[in-house]
């Protein structure tokens, strides 16, 4: 492609925004972003140093400290995606697990913790060539990206997706907690106050329920190419 653009990529939980992402970032030599990494790294900070559990939520707190947490993405050759550090420490298999998606979408409704990241997010995507995917990319990180996709799938395929992640790197889960939590997020992150989890208006919703990766990267990969060589 002749300009780099900013691909943002938004939707639900589990619609296998990363897995597209990730393979757009490959072919096209971008920087791939993971902002919902960012979000959980912030959360694990929050459980760590107990200012979030189940029934709790310390937002003061983990506002005042939130300078303490220093976030970065580093390139793993052998995985051949970035992973991401909190502190010095990789954190990439702790991020992922239930109990972190648990609290994730309390730690991501405060404002305080969304100017944070929606800079630093900004900062990465300022030379443009980037694919960032999340929740608000499209509408408030880079309401001027040149491509917005929208992933939707069922909450009952997303749930079996997830589940089927988390049982081949060996956590010992419950498909009906999953399902119930892929709902939960669901509710929390389209009715909170900052940046819900909207559609843009110029964004392309993509329903992949019924839809293989391949099929969706090779319809993503036309739309990139007929609109932007
Ligand atoms: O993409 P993910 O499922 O790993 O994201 C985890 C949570 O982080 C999600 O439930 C809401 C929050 N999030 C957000 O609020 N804004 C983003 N841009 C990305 C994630």
């Amino acid at each position: 492609m002749s300009e780099k653009i900013i691909i943002a990529i938004d939707g639900f939980s589990s619609t296998g925004k990363s897995t597209i992402a990730k393979l757009l970032a490959k072919k096209y030599n971008y920087i791939y972003v993971d902002t919902g990494a960012m979000y959980r790294a912030v959360t694990l900070f929050a459980e760590q140093n107990n200012f979030v559990g189940k029934d709790f939520l310390k937002s003061k707190a983990l506002i005042s400290n939130l300078k303490k947490i220093s976030l970065s993405f580093h390139f793993n050759i052998e995985l051949g995606f970035a992973e991401m550090f909190m502190n010095g420490i990789n954190v990439e298999k702790e991020i992922r697990t239930l109990r972190i998606s648990q609290l994730v979408s309390k730690v991501s409704a405060i404002s305080e913790v969304r100017k944070k990241l929606v800079i630093e997010q900004q900062i990465m995507g300022k030379e443009r060539g980037v694919v960032m995917d999340g929740r608000d990319i499209g509408t408030v990180v880079f309401p001027g990206a040149e491509l917005k996709l929208f992933m939707t799938a069922s909450a009952d395929k997303r749930a079996k997706r997830r589940y089927k992640e988390l049982i081949d790197r060996g956590d010992n889960v419950d498909f009906k907690d999953i399902l119930f939590n892929v709902q939960e997020r669901d509710r929390i992150d389209s009715t909170r106050e900052d940046s819900p989890l909207i559609m843009a208006d110029d964004a392309i919703e993509f329903d992949n329920s019924e839809m293989g990766i391949q099929e969706q990267f090779e319809r993503i990969c036309a739309l990139v190419e007929s609109r932007y060589i």
